[in-house]
């Protein structure tokens, strides 16, 4: 929890650890972040290629605001039905956090992207709620049943994570919809459990 020196009253920080190439990833972490907005304090950490060095995840930086974190959001786009693997060193490197479950109570929500509607996203999510329970971490999803929102937002269904896909090439507004809305409900639940 961080003080907020205008209010008084003390946030929640949602940390947000993520890797993307071009960009799509990126925008949903963006989108996460601005529905957390004035519920929590954001700080924003991509994995990128620099952070890995002969094959291992070494920025401990990443790994010690996770540590201060209150609720965390994975997020990696799908490669190969999976978490990309610049995700899966970042995930490695926690493993001296598992040992001692240093990470456990935090509150914890994924978002992944792919270039078709059905490109086994789930298992990018569901990876993402596996390392969460390794670490004893508390996972939450999204509470939009697909297809029923006037909005659009949970397009492709998914209630374990957000699921989203290109169309034309670009992210449809519903699936930044739907990662705002899941950054506000992950900061709601950090503020309540924190
Ligand atoms: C190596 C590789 C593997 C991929 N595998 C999948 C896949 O299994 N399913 C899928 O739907 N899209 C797949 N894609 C497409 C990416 O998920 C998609 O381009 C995504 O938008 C990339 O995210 P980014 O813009 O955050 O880098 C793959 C792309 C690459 C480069």
């Amino acid at each position: 929890m961080a003080e907020d020196l205008q209010s008084g009253t003390a946030m929640p920080l949602l940390a947000i650890v993520y890797f993307s190439i071009s960009g799509t990833t990126e925008k949903l972490a963006h989108a996460v972040a601005r529905g957390a907005d004035g519920i929590a304090d954001v700080a924003s950490c991509r994995i990128t290629g620099n952070d890995i060095m002969s094959g291992r995840f070494q920025n401990e930086r990443f790994l010690e605001t996770i540590d201060h974190a209150d609720a965390v959001a994975f997020g990696s786009p799908t490669y190969m039905g999976g978490p990309a693997a610049q995700f899966k060193a970042f995930a490695d490197a926690s493993s001296d956090r598992w040992s001692q479950q240093r990470w456990a109570n935090k509150i914890a929500a994924g978002f992944t992207t792919g270039a078709c509607a059905s490109g086994d996203q789930l298992h990018t999510l569901s990876y993402f709620t596996i390392l969460a329970a390794q670490h004893g971490m508390l996972w939450c999803g999204l509470d939009i049943p697909g297809g029923e929102d006037p909005g659009g937002r949970n397009r492709l269904g998914s209630q374990l994570g957000l699921a989203t896909h290109l169309v034309g090439g670009s992210l449809p507004q519903s699936d930044v919809g739907t990662a705002e809305y899941l950054g506000q409900r992950l900061a709601r639940m950090a503020s309540r459990n924190s």
